[in-house]
C-alpha cells in the first residue's frame, strides 16, 4: 500500500471514526439494558426516579471514563510533540521528520499495539493479503491518522503532514487480544502492556533537552537511563528524585501494573503513593505532561525529592486545566474494569483448589492478600524488612513502604516478572522467596499447588 492510495480511505475513516465516537457514546446509552434499569431485578419493583438517575449516571460516567482512558491526551502534545518532537522521529526524514522513521514492524517490535476495530475492512483485507508495506513509516502515519495506534494520537495539518503527538493512559495500560495478528486486535483496557519499551521509544526523541535540563545531565546519560528500563517498565519517580539507577547499578524503573480489579483497594502504586485519582493526577500532569493541576506537599521535600522541590512540579497549575475535570469519570471507569478470569485450561483446577488451602492456611498469604481483593482492607502497606527485600523503591515513596499487590488477574501480567521491579522472573521464584522469608517449610507439592492457585486468580 502506498500512502497516496490509502489516503481517500483514511480520510473517510477519520470521519467515520469521529462519528462513531460521538454517536457511539449516545447510542451505547440508549441501547443499554433499558428494561433492567427501570426494574429491580430481584423483586420486580419499579426503580424510583432517584435510583434510575444513579444507574444512568453510573453508565454515562463509565462511557465517559472509557473515552478518556483510550483517547484523551490531556494536552500532552505540548510535551511529546512540541517539546520532544517525537512525531518527527516516527515520521522519518522522507515524511518531513528526521531519521529513518518508525515502520509498523518496528512499532510492533517495541510493543505498540494496533486497535483492529479502528481499521476499515478493506484495509484489513489488504493487510491480510500482504499488500500493505509494514516496513514503511508512512504506513505508521496512516495508522495514526486512523487513530488505530493504542495510546498515541497524531495531530495532522490539512495537507496530511504530522504536526504533533500526544499520549493516553491506554499506551501503558492496555493490551490487544491479538485476534487479527500479533499486536493487532481488540482493545483490552486495564491490561498492563508488558511488551511496551517506553524508554526506548522516548530515547528516539530528536530533542531530549526537557530531560537534560530537568535532570541536569547530558544527552548520553538521559539515553542510557531511558534504555535501561526495558520492556514493560517505566520510572514515574525519576523526574521527582533524580534517582536514575539503583545503588547496585541496576535499572530503577518499575513494572507497569494492571489498571483493572482496583475497586475496593485502598492505596495504589507499588509503594502506595495514594488513591487512584491521586495517581491519575500525578501521571496525567507530571508524567504525561498534560495541562492540569497536581498538588502534593510531600514531594516538596528537598532531601527526598530534590528535582521536584527545584522544578516545583509538586505544585503544578497548568492552564487550561484539561485533567481535573476528567478525574471523576476516569476513576469510575478504572474501578469498573473487572480483573479478567483465567481462561479454562490455563491452570490445573484440582491442584489450584489444594493451592487455595495453602494460600489461606499454611502459606499465610491471605493475611496480607485478603480475598477477594487480595490486598488488605485498610492500610495495605508493609516495610521492606517485613517482605525481606531492599528498600530502594520504597524509599522513593512518601510511604517508605511496599503496597500489598492485588493479585486478581495475575495471569495477564506474567511477562517481565513479579514484584515492583520484576526481580522474581516467575511465580516459582516468588513462592521460594516467601518460603525462605517466612520460614514456611512448604514442600515441592505445596509450592506447585500454590502456583496453580495464583495462576487461577
Ligand atoms: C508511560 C506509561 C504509563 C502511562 C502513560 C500511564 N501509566 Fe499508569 N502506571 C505506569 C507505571 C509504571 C505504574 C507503576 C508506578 C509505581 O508504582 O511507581 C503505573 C501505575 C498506575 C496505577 C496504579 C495501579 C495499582 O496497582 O495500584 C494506576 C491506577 C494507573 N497507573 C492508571 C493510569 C492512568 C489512568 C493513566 C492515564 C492518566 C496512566 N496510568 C498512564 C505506567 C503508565
Ligand atoms: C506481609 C504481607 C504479605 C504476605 C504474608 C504475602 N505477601 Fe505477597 N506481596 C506483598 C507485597 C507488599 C507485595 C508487593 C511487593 C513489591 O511491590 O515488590 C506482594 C507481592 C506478591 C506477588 C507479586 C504480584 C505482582 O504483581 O508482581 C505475588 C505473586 C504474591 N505477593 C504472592 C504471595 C503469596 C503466594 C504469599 C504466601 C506465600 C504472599 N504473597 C504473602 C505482601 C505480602
Amino acid at each position: 500500500m502506498k500512502l497516496g492510495a490509502a489516503a481517500p480511505v483514511i480520510g473517510a475513516s477519520v470521519i467515520a471514526f469521529a462519528t462513531f465516537v460521538g454517536v457511539g457514546a449516545l447510542m451505547g446509552g440508549q441501547g443499554y439494558a433499558r428494561a433492567d434499569e427501570s426494574r429491580d431485578g430481584d423483586e420486580g419493583k419499579e426503580l424510583s426516579k432517584i435510583d434510575r438517575q444513579i444507574n444512568e449516571h453510573a453508565r454515562r460516567t463509565v462511557d465517559q471514563g472509557r473515552q478518556i482512558f483510550r483517547f484523551d491526551t490531556f494536552g500532552s502534545e505540548a510535551f511529546f510533540g512540541d517539546a520532544l518532537q517525537l512525531h518527527k522521529a516516527i515520521a522519518g526524514a522522507k515524511n518531513g521528520g528526521v531519521g529513518p522513521g518508525v515502520s509498523p514492524k518496528t512499532a510492533l517490535a517495541v510493543g505498540l499495539k494496533v486497535d483492529a476495530d479502528a481499521l476499515p475492512e478493506n484495509l484489513k483485507g489488504q493487510i491480510k493479503a500482504g499488500k500493505v508495506n509494514l516496513d514503511d513509516p508512512a504506513t505508521t502515519l496512516a495508522l495514526l491518522k486512523l487513530n488505530a495506534v493504542v495510546g498515541l494520537t497524531g495531530k495532522f495539518d490539512q495537507s496530511g503532514k504530522i504536526q504533533s503527538l500526544g499520549t493516553q493512559c491506554a499506551l501503558c495500560h492496555s493490551q490487544v487480544d491479538d485476534s487479527f495478528a500479533p499486536g493487532i486486535g481488540k482493545r483490552l483496557d486495564g491490561w498492563a502492556n508488558r511488551d511496551l519499551n517506553i524508554g526506548l521509544i522516548l530515547s528516539l526523541a530528536p530533542n531530549l533537552k526537557p530531560f537534560t535540563d530537568l535532570l541536569g545531565v547530558d544527552e548520553a546519560t538521559v539515553k542510557k537511563v531511558l534504555t535501561s528500563w526495558g520492556p514493560g517498565r517505566f520510572d514515574a519517580i525519576l523526574d521527582k528524585d533524580g534517582k536514575a539507577f539503583r545503588p547496585d547499578g541496576g535499572q530503577a524503573g518499575t513494572l507497569i501494573p494492571p489498571a483493572f480489579g482496583l475497586a475496593g483497594v485502598n492505596l495504589h502504586t507499588w509503594t502506595g503513593f495514594g488513591s487512584v485519582p491521586y495517581w491519575n493526577a500525578y501521571v496525567g500532569v507530571t508524567e504525561m505532561h498534560g495541562s492540569g493541576t497536581f498538588f502534593d506537599m510531600r514531594l516538596s521535600d528537598p532531601d527526598q525529592y530534590p528535582v521536584a522541590a527545584k522544578s516545583g512540579s509538586f505544585n503544578t497549575r497548568g492552564t487550561p486545566d484539561l485533567v481535573t475535570g476528567k478525574l471523576p469519570a476516569l476513576h469510575v471507569y478504572q474501578l469498573a474494569i473487572p480483573a479478567p478470569k483465567a481462561p479454562k485450561g490455563s491452570f490445573d483446577v484440582a491442584a489450584a483448589e489444594r493451592g487455595k488451602e495453602v494460600f489461606n492456611g499454611r502459606g499465610g498469604c491471605a493475611t496480607c492478600h485478603v480475598p477477594p481483593i487480595y490486598t488488605e482492607p485498610g492500610e495495605n502497606l508493609h516495610t521492606p524488612a517485613e517482605l525481606g527485600i531492599d528498600s530502594f523503591q520504597a524509599d522513593r515513596s512518601p510511604t517508605h513502604k511496599y503496597r500489598t499487590a492485588p493479585l486478581a488477574g495475575l495471569w495477564t501480567h506474567q511477562k517481565g516478572g513479579f514484584y515492583h521491579d520484576g526481580r522474581f522472573p516467575n511465580l516459582a521464584a516468588v513462592v521460594d522467596h516467601y518460603d525462605r522469608n517466612f520460614r514456611l517449610g512448604l514442600n515441592a507439592q505445596e509450592k506447585a499447588e500454590l502456583i496453580e492457585y495464583l495462576k487461577s486468580l
